[in-house]
Parts: C-alpha cells; structure tokens; sequence
C-alpha cells in the first residue's frame, strides 16, 4: 500500500521504518526541511536503539523516502498518518495546531479513498474535529476520507521493538472499508500473532490516556509507597517485589525514584485531566499522580540538602540526565527539573549522560557537563543517580570515592545495592530503602 506519514519525529520515524519493513512504500513528510534532507542523507534527529538500522536499510531497498512537501506525496496515497506533535497548552490542553494544519493539507490534496489515521496522541472527540476539517477541505467535492485512531502504545528506547512486535495493535473507526484497509496495512504483524483489537473512534482516543494514566499511577503509587518506606524504615524494593509477584498487579512500572518524565506521560495526563473536566467529571486522582511525581523530585532535593547543609558553594555531579536509559530525549526530565532546582539554591551542577548532554545544556544552560563520568565528580560533594543507565553499574565507584570532595552518594532510581555503596565508602541515600544513619 502506499503510506504518507506526517511528521517525523519520535513516533513518525518509527511508524515510517516500521510500515516500510512491513512492505508498503513510504513517504515521510514534515515541515522542518533541514530535518528532511537530514534524513535525506541518512541522519536521523534522535537517538533510538536499531531506527537507524531500519531507516537505512528501509531506505536502500526503496520502499522508505522524505521529502519535506508533503502536497506533492498526499494524493497517491491510500493511507496517511498524522503523526505531529501535540504538546500541551499551559491550560494543560493538548495543542492540537499541527493537527489541524496536517489535516487541512489531506482534505485539500487526498485524491480518491484515503484513511486518515490519528497516530499521535489526541483527546477523545478530536477524530469528529477531523472529520469536519477533511469536509472543508474538500472543497465540496466529495471524497471517500475516513477518520481512523491508531494510537501509538512505544516506549523511547525500544521504541523499534515495540512498533515490530506490539502487545496489540488498536485502531478506531467508523467503516467497515477503514478497518479493511489497517488489517490489509498491518496483516503481517497480525500474521505473526499481534493483538488486533477494533472499536469505535472514541474509545480508542480514550483507551490510549487510559493506557498511559495508569502507567503512570503505578509509578505514583510506587513513589508515595517510597515516602512511607522512607519513614518506617523499609524497602519500597522488596514491597514492590511482593507486590508484583501476584499477577494481578505485575511487577512492572513500580520502580520508585526521581519520577516519571518523557513527552507522553505529563503530557497526556494533562490532557486526560483536561478532557475529564471539558466532559464535567472531576478526576482529582490524576491530580495525585502529577502532584507524587513532583514530591518525588521534592524528596531527593531534600536528601541531598540534608547531606551538604547549604547547596552555596556545593558542587553535586547528577549521573543521567535523560528521563530514561536508552535516549537522548529529555522533554519533561526529572533530572533537570532537579537540576533546576539545586542550581535555583546555589549549587554549581555538572551533568554526565551517555547520550543526552547536548540537549541537556541546551534545556538547562546553567547546567555543566563532561563526557568523563570521574572528571564530572571531581571535586563533587554529592552524587545523585538521575537516569539508571546499565553503563553506570561499571563504575569504578572507589575512584569516584577519590575524585569526590565529599563521598556522598543519592541514588534517586536504586541502581545500585546499599551494600556495595556502603563498602566502598560512601555515605548513600537510595529512594524508598534505609540509607546510612
Ligand atoms: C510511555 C509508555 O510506556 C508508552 O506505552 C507510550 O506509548 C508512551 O509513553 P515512554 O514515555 O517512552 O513510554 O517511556 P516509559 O518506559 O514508559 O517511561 C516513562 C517514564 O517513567 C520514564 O521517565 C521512566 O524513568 C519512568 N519510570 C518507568 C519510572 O519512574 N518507574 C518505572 O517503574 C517505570
């Protein structure tokens, strides 16, 4: 089939390597043209694992190409994904102008039956604002425009993965023709055993922020389970370990620490919150989630002043600054909202990451940074581990004792066991465990 995909960012690269591998022919389109001759040129705008590899290889074989006016590739085109970005308002309103503006050059250029699928992430109610966008656009004539939600369930960092091998793959429609061509679009991966799951538009809106509210309440729960562990003297790991033993709740998504970050969940909790009010349901629960996530941050803030005293004249190294292991994203990352928030109170802050120092300092000018984990804690008088990236676990932790001013280690995200903190000579202050005295 031949696919068009709007914007290409983390999700609209995906989905474009993804659909190509799958044997349709591809073209992604977005209106950053430096990006597009970027990708022109084989270099993509983000890191993430293996979509380098897909893109290249999708590329070669001719069935993936960019270009950045997306008017000359929309008539051809039997499907075409909206895949924009919709950050929110400072309502906490999902900003829905790109959208808009993707639409409106569909229902102008499509030609012939189109799908038009909502990819990115939108309230519930926004396929009916398409709709009627695509009949204006029409210019009167009509066409066979169909509006499909085929909501976008990757995680940054495995983002390939999920998108090759999905848990399920859910697409909302009207018409028997629409759910027609995205079994045709997807019939390998339904082929090799993927979920299908079909409903009606609405609920595959909402079925995504339940999907990501939920996500992050667990991760709530877990750090407000953390402040209490903190006060009685136990282990929010070990809770956390009994609790996803019973299947029922699953042991993923309870790792307690500096909260939850990334383009999604903040985001489409302020969205879900805001589509819960405009339907005239009070929903303070998704309140509580946002406001746990921000005590998380609070809490390790606390711990490192209650080690150095004042943050003036302070140096503290901060190990991670993407909000998760395996991506150089770090939209709403609770490592610089940390940083932000020592650098506010006088510390001077250097930040080390594998991948994300770039656009950390970019974010966070105030923010120091080395590409050398031992340089960035020389002379520190406090550690803390933001992001828990597996290359941190090889640390030489005593030569990091040496460099450091003060050994004095916050472990925001429980990568490493206290024990062996403790045996080469730190004081340590984990999340939700019993620290040093
Ligand atoms: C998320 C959803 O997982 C995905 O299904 C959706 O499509 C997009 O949003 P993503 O934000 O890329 O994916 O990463 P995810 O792995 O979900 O982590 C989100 C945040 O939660 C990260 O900051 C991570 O550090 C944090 N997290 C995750 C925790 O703090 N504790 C956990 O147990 C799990």
């Amino acid at each position: 089939m031949r696919v068009v995909v709007i914007g290409t960012g983390h999700v609209g690269l995906v989905t474009c390597g993804t659909l190509a591998a799958l044997g349709h022919e591809v073209v992604g389109t977005d209106a950053d043209q430096e990006k597009i001759s970027r990708l022109q040129s084989g270099i993509l705008p983000f890191h993430e694992p293996d979509l380098d590899a897909l893109v290249e290889e999708q590329a070669k074989d001719g069935r993936l190409g960019f270009t950045d006016d997306a008017s000359e590739a929309i008539p051809n085109a039997d499907v075409v994904f909206i895949c924009v970005s919709t950050p929110p308002r400072s309502t906490g309103e999902a900003n829905l102008v790109a959208v808009e503006q993707a639409v409106r050059l569909v229902g102008h250029r499509a030609s012939g039956r189109t799908v038009v699928v909502e990819k990115s992430t939108v309230p519930a109610g926004t396929a009916q604002r398409i709709r009627h966008v695509l009949l204006q656009e029409g210019n009167g004539v009509r066409k066979e425009l169909e509006v499909v939600s085929n909501p976008e369930f990757l995680r940054e960092g495995s983002a390939v993965r999920d998108s090759l091998e999905p848990d399920r793959i859910l697409v909302g429609a009207e018409r028997d023709w629409a759910f027609g061509v995205m079994r045709e679009l997807y019939a390998p991966l339904i082929a090799n055993g993927a979920r299908l799951i079909e409903t009606d538009i609405n609920t595959a809106e909402l079925a995504k922020h339940a999907s990501n509210a939920f996500l992050a309440l667990k991760i709530s729960y877990a750090n407000a389970l953390a402040r209490i562990c903190e006060r009685a003297e136990a282990d929010v790991v070990a809770v956390a370990e009994v609790m996803g033993a019973d299947p029922r709740i699953g042991p993923d998504f309870l790792r307690a620490g500096l909260g939850y970050g990334g383009s999604c969940f903040p985001k489409d909790l302020q969205a879900f919150q805001h589509l819960a009010a405009s339907l005239h349901y009070d929903f303070p629960l998704l309140r509580e989630i946002g406001r746990i996530n921000d005590e998380a941050i609070e809490a390790t803030l606390e711990k490192v002043r209650a080690g150095l005293w004042n943050l003036e004249h302070k140096r503290v190294v901060l190990l991670g600054l993407a909000f998760k292991p395996g991506t150089d994203d770090v939209r709403f990352s609770p490592p610089l909202a940390l940083a932000a928030r020592l650098l506010d109170g006088g510390a001077t802050v250097v930040g080390h990451d594998p991948q994300a120092m770039a656009n950390a300092k970019e974010e966070c000018p105030g923010l120091l940074a080395s590409t050398d984990p031992y340089e960035a804690a020389e002379g520190a008088h406090c550690l803390v581990v933001c992001t828990e990236w597996p290359e941190f676990r090889s640390l030489d932790l005593r030569r990091l004792r040496d460099v450091m001013a003060q050994p004095f280690v916050v472990d925001a995200r429980n990568l490493f066991e206290p024990e062996e903190i403790l045996a080469a000579g730190f004081s340590y202050q984990p999340t939700g465990r019993p620290g040093s005295p």
